[in-house]
């Protein structure tokens, strides 16, 4: 399905929207399933996202909470996700504990962790190996080198097409991610970009052509919804019509 983009006029005005989408898409998994799962990205922009949910009315028992991607440390470390998403929104809800599925982050070997983590979700959604599981959420935001996840250009992850969950690298530090296949088998995918630099990386990211290797961010074409919440100083000056 074709990526539709919002831009919306600042990055209040982004966090408004993203609130609206996603409370939108969680209620009515819930209506259709009795329950919604989303994975969370990490990073800065969704913070104050997270922060709105925390204000939310839903029912939380129904909710299940994963992560796209996570920094290899454990949670009480300041640059870990779930650790910022525990803080801003988890710890505020009434959300049981076993809903919140955090990456693991205590295995010796990464790729150790990566491969418990794929079992559990496999585990949690009932698929058999080589299936991939349909999130109702992905949250993701985009790096100024135009990296998704912790998918980092001219990295082995982006290759991995025959597995949920793979290692990523950054700069050498090791990180979790959720691999290409699976960010796009979700339901809806929901990238929040804000801040004037993104706008060279979504230039090459909505090119007809450019490299994937180089802007990982062009591999998530889900099957279903790709909605593109922009802040004007990210997305006004767009050059491209949406590839
Ligand atoms: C992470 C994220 C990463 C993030 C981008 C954008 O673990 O850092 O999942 O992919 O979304 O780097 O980060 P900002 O929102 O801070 O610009």
């Amino acid at each position: 399905m074709k990526p539709s983009v919002e831009v919306l006029p600042d990055k209040a005005a982004l966090i408004e929207r993203s609130l609206v989408v996603v409370v939108e898409r969680l209620e009515s998994a819930i209506a259709a399933r009795g329950q919604c799962t989303i994975a969370l990205s990490g990073g800065g922009t969704p913070r104050p996202l997270y922060e709105a949910l925390a204000q939310q009315p839903l029912p939380w028992d129904k909710v299940h909470v994963f992560w796209g991607d996570e920094r290899y440390v454990p949670a009480d470390h300041p640059d870990s996700n779930e650790g910022m998403a525990r803080q801003a929104w988890l710890d505020h809800v009434p959300l049981p504990p076993e809903n919140i599925h955090p990456m693991p982050t205590d295995e010796a070997d990464p790729a150790v962790a990566a491969a418990k983590h794929a079992a559990q979700l496999q585990d949690f959604f009932g698929t058999a190996p080589g299936e991939f599981p349909q999130f109702d959420v992905i949250l993701l935001g985009i790096g100024d080198d135009g990296h998704t996840a912790s998918l980092f250009p001219h990295t082995q992850a982006l290759q991995v097409c025959d597995r949920l969950v793979t290692v990523g690298n950054k700069d050498g530090q090791p990180r979790i991610t959720f691999t290409v296949p699976l960010l796009n088998c979700a339901r809806s995918v929901v990238f929040m970009v804000a801040g004037a630099s993104k706008q060279a990386a979504l230039d090459h990211i909505f090119a007809p052509t450019d490299d994937d290797n180089l802007y990982p961010a062009r591999l998530v074409r889900p099957q279903q919804e790709c909605l593109w919440l922009l802040d004007s100083a990210a997305g006004a000056k767009l050059s491209h019509e949406v590839a």
